[in-house]
């Protein structure tokens, strides 16, 4: 599976660095193309002409070459690859990465990368349980990166304790088995509506709310990362979707949303109704700015705004899976139950207003699900790209 695979392999300073060696070679036997970043200390481990003779590529370890002026683009290297390994991830690094300090390539590297990170650390055993190490490698956890678990064994120290780096032919198998692994929605179909509508209420003033869009962008990367064909019908929002088989269609309003749904509804397989649509639109919308002088204020009539998921929910053929979201403020539970039956949803996932980590804007969420005759299913705080896999995991196991 590593075949024509482009990975990054990012080398730091520990007594471990000759253990990439091996690595490398193993890598490339299996037919990866690798590309080595090392950072300043790494070369104090290991030399960058035996890694750039087995890779058959220089090794990049500044922002640019001394003496040609020769800029090395951490953005293109980082969008080349398929997959960065940091092996060895010494503490140092791993708490760059937790925290963006992007002081050297590697980091800046990773910060740039859009593919699967792996990270094996390699460091002594105190190290390894002191509490700061423990925080950022869940922090790399939360943002979606792969930790290869060190092993227990004789340290550089001489000491025995937990902190050894894997060894490379375990990590050539788990990039191995991350290939291999079936993407289980290829060849579907998979629609996501995501952040607000706005309503006009005149050209420059609109009925809108507080969604950023954040969880229904994570939804649609997720779903592509799953392999997906995803439509993303989004209402105005300013974060963007990162997977390449995303295709956003932009929308202003519940009826252009509807409208976009209605089109690609037919054709879906699976459909994740993520966002915040207003309920009510101004009645007739004003074709010129409502001017403040000497009127007296405007009296807004509202209308309905079309149920989008309840609409697909009305023209659902049997094998669609329909999912919907319910935000709310009081009795959560039998609000989102509700939801499920009356716009004929597969699944509600519930987010309560009342929890500080869930809702608009937060990187957290915090969920429930509810399916069709099924208990609901509790889940802990998550990052939204977590929670987003979650929801997408319970799908397939409806489909
Ligand atoms: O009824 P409520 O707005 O709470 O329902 C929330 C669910 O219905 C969400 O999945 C939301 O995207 C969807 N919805 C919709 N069209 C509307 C209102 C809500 O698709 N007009």
């Amino acid at each position: 599976m590593l075949k024509g695979k482009h990975i990054v392999l990012g080398i730091t300073g520990g007594i471990a660095a000759y253990k990439s060696v091996t690595l490398l070679r193993l890598l490339v036997k299996r037919g990866a193309e690798v590309q080595v970043v090392i950072t300043p200390s790494g070369k104090e481990f290991i030399t960058p002409v035996t890694l750039s003779a087995l890779s058959g590529k220089p090794v990049i370890c500044d922002f640019f070459t001394a003496n040609t002026g020769e800029w090395h683009s951490h953005v293109d290297i980082g969008l080349w690859a398929d997959a960065m390994v940091i092996a060895p991830a010494t503490a140092c690094t791993i708490g760059k990465m937790a925290h963006g300090i992007a002081d050297n390539m590697l980091v800046t590297t990773y910060l740039s990368a859009k593919a699967p990170v792996f990270v094996a650390p390699a460091m002594d055993l105190d190290m390894m349980a002191h509490p700061s190490t423990t925080a950022n490698l869940a922090l790399l956890r939360s943002y979606g990166n792969h930790i290869i678990e060190p092993a227990e064994g004789e340290l550089a120290s001489h000491l025995t304790g937990r902190g050894r780096m894997e060894e490379p032919e375990r990590i050539v198998e788990v990039l191995d088995e991350f290939f291999s692994r079936k993407q289980p929605l290829a060849g579907k179909k998979v629609l996501v509506t995501a952040g607000p509508t706005y309503e006009r209420i005149d050209p420059v003033r609109f009925i809108g709310n507080f969604s950023t869009g954040k969880m229904g962008y994570a939804i649609a990367d997720a779903a592509a990362r799953m392999g997906a064909e995803v439509t993303l019908v989004s209402g105005p929002v300013s974060v963007k979707a990162s997977e390449k088989g995303v295709t956003t269609e932009h929308v202003e309003s519940a009826r252009e949303m509807l409208a976009s749904c209605q089109k690609a509804w037919p054709e879906t397989d699976i459909a994740i109704m993520c966002a915040a649509v207003a309920d009510y639109a101004p009645a007739n919308p004003s074709g010129t700015k409502i001017k403040r002088e000497g009127n007296e204020p405007p009296q807004i009539t509202l209308v309905k705004n079309p149920d989008i998921a309840a609409t697909l929910g009305a023209e659902k053929r049997p094998g669609q899976i329909l999912v919907g979201f319910a935000l709310e403020t009081d009795s959560e539970e039998s609000n989102a139950v509700k939801k499920l039956h009356s716009k004929n949803l597969d699944m509600i996932v519930l987010n309560s207003l009342r929890d500080p980590q869930a809702g608009f804007g937060t990187d957290t969420n915090k969920i429930t699900i509810f399916r069709q005759g099924a208990e609901p299913l509790r889940f802990p705080v998550k990052s939204k790209r977590e929670v987003a896999v979650d929801i997408l995991d319970e799908i397939i196991k409806l489909h």
